[in-house]
């Protein structure tokens, strides 16, 4: 975008100042009166030039207004600035990277970007806080796929450890007769829960625990069995949430997979003197003094394998298998140590490492009292859904006539699904993710609901013009509130690009919850289907591009929108 007036500036300053590819960008002012863009690259090269950045602020201004069919108007600001204000028609041309930039991305034929998400442990259920990462990972992962990439996405099961050792031994004690395969997730984990609470009495459970564990990675086939059909039953029961949740994977090799790749690992450390035994006999490895990161324990003192070492095993095999342009893996903050302490070993290694990234996410804070002080159990990602749901179809049944649809259950399903996800990421993840039942279901603020409505209100008066709505390639002016709506569908293709770039979704959320805002004040200002011809023309075609903008940044952040509400 702005490349004909981004060549001018260049040329200009490279024939009046003798400054080569001076680097010029276009930013929004901060006062929407300040112009439709402005420039600071006076400022910038005035220093090494010698020069007063009015003056060529003012050489800048000059040229721009040699070009009369882009700029309609052009002033010289404050210490240098330089700001423009664009004709009506170089507007609606911009337009045109904003509606491809709805399309999917052709997919390129590079190395693939690795995205690990979600991440939950076999034989428990998915809780409330899983949802945090599991969304963040699929919107950034449909960001990445959008943009061209070859994205693989990836489910790290938590499905090798100690406590299929303790589940077996549960199960063994306190099972009934049921195949295990036919078992319910809660009737499982209600075996894991007992045996929690009988090892307060019979510590030698624990024990029997462990061992059960060793006999299954020495290969038991009961234990194996028994092990299979746990696994089979956890992922049973997390597809169909995550089919709710619209969240999809390409993969789903989680912890097991790496038992026979950990070996060869262990001796290439060896080998390399990176790994060494630690007091009590504990293979370990240890960081230069500047790192300030503690030891990072590899195996166990009795040989046994580690969290530790599956993921040095899965970052080789990544690298190995895929050879990925980037590996992002989403956890929460509490693994950044974990994480600082994998890359320090890897690098050890001499493993050349992609691009690698933890992307941290912070935690989740109820603003519900009931919600907050609850101890001990954990609340179920399931329970949440369902009365998001209700809650939805509860606001649904109160606003009666006001709502249009013919599937009440549908569109309660999709908004309280949306609530929940969009009510998450629109937060930033970089700081606790507050858990607000009231803010994530109001028609009003950033919330699923309200981008769901004015999408459906776009629809509504598309559906009603009933013709196709192109914009206009010229208009000879513009409503201020039809120039504030432009100006921000302008920006569709520079937001996706930096929400993906910087993993930060909320900006995607904040873009579409700004343009709702305006499409909501261009609509209450300005007559649509009663307008003269060509502002008709106009105002259809900008509402079509709102509907379709929002559409598409809705499901990138995995949110369905209605067409009616
Ligand atoms: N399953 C782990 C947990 O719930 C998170 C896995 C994170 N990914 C990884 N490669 N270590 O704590």
């Amino acid at each position: 975008m702005f490349e004909d007036i981004t060549a001018a500036v260049r040329g200009v300053l490279q024939r009046e100042c003798g400054v080569d590819d001076a680097d010029v960008k276009w930013e929004r002012p901060a006062q929407q009166d300040h112009g439709d863009r402005c420039t600071a690259v006076a400022l910038r090269i005035a220093k090494t030039l010698g020069r007063k950045p009015q003056d060529i602020a003012e050489i800048i201004a000059q040229e721009l207004r040699t070009q009369p069919t882009i700029v309609e108007r052009v002033e010289v600001a404050g210490a240098g600035y330089v700001n423009v204000w664009f004709t009506p028609q170089e507007l609606l041309r911009s337009l045109a990277a904003s509606r491809q930039a709805c399309v999917p991305a052709v997919r390129r034929t590079e190395p693939p970007v690795i995205v690990e998400y979600s991440q939950p442990n076999i034989a428990k259920p998915l809780a409330i806080h899983h949802v945090i990462g599991t969304v963040l990972g699929q919107s950034v992962s449909n960001l990445y796929e959008h943009a061209g990439y070859n994205v693989i996405r990836w489910n790290y099961l938590g499905d090798w450890g100690t406590q299929f050792g303790k589940l077996a031994v549960a199960h063994r004690r306190w099972g009934t007769e049921k195949p295990v395969r036919d078992c319910s997730l809660d009737e499982l984990l209600a075996l894991y829960v007992r045996f929690h609470k009988e090892v307060d009495e019979h510590p030698e459970l624990e024990d029997e625990g462990r061992e059960a564990f060793r006999d299954l990675e020495r290969g038991d086939p009961a234990l194996r069995a028994f092990w299979a059909d746990v696994v089979a039953v956890t992922k049973a029961s997390l597809a169909s949430l995550y089919e709710r949740l619209h969240v999809s994977f390409d993969l789903d090799l989680g912890e097991s997979f790496y038992e026979d790749k950990m070996q060869p690992v262990i001796d290439a450390g060896l080998a390399k003197g990176v790994f060494h035994e630690g007091d009590g006999g504990a293979l370990i490895a240890e960081f230069s003094e500047e790192s300030a990161l503690p030891p990072f324990m590899i195996r166990k003192s009795d040989g046994g394998t580690l969290y530790s070492t599956r993921d040095l095993a899965q970052m080789r095999y990544r690298i190995d298998a895929y050879h990925p342009q980037a590996i992002l893996i989403f956890t929460d903050i509490a693994q950044k140590l974990h994480f600082q302490q994998l890359v320090a070993t890897c690098e050890q290694l001499g493993w050349e490492l992609t691009t690698f990234e933890n992307v941290l996410f912070g935690r989740m804070r109820f603003v519900d009292k009931a919600m907050s002080t609850r101890k001990g159990t954990v609340m179920k990602l399931e329970h949440v859904v369902d009365e998001a749901v209700a809650r939805a179809q509860a606001i649904i049944d109160e606003r009666g006539d006001t709502i249009q649809t013919d599937d009440p259950a549908a569109l309660a399903e999709m908004m309280g699904t949306g609530a929940l996800v969009y009510g998450i990421l629109s937060q930033n993840r970089k700081m606790d993710i507050v858990f607000d039942w009231d803010k994530m279901l109001s028609f009003e603020g950033n919330s699923a609901p309200y981008v769901q409505y004015t999408h459906a209100r776009a629809r509504s008066v598309l559906r009603k013009a009933g013709s196709d709505a192109a914009l206009p390639k010229v208009t000879d002016v513009l409503e201020p509130d039809e120039r504030r709506l432009l100006l921000h569908l302008q920006d569709f293709p520079s937001v996706l690009d930096e929400a993906r770039a910087e993993h930060l979704p909320h900006k995607l959320a904040q873009y579409l919850y700004e343009l709702c805002q305006r499409f909501n004040a261009f609509y209450n200002v300005l007559p649509i289907l009663q307008a003269g011809e060509a502002a008709r023309k106009l105002r259809l075609g900008l509402t079509a591009l709102t509907a379709d903008v929002l559409r598409c940044g809705a499901e990138l952040l995995t949110l369905r929108v209605p067409d009616r509400m």
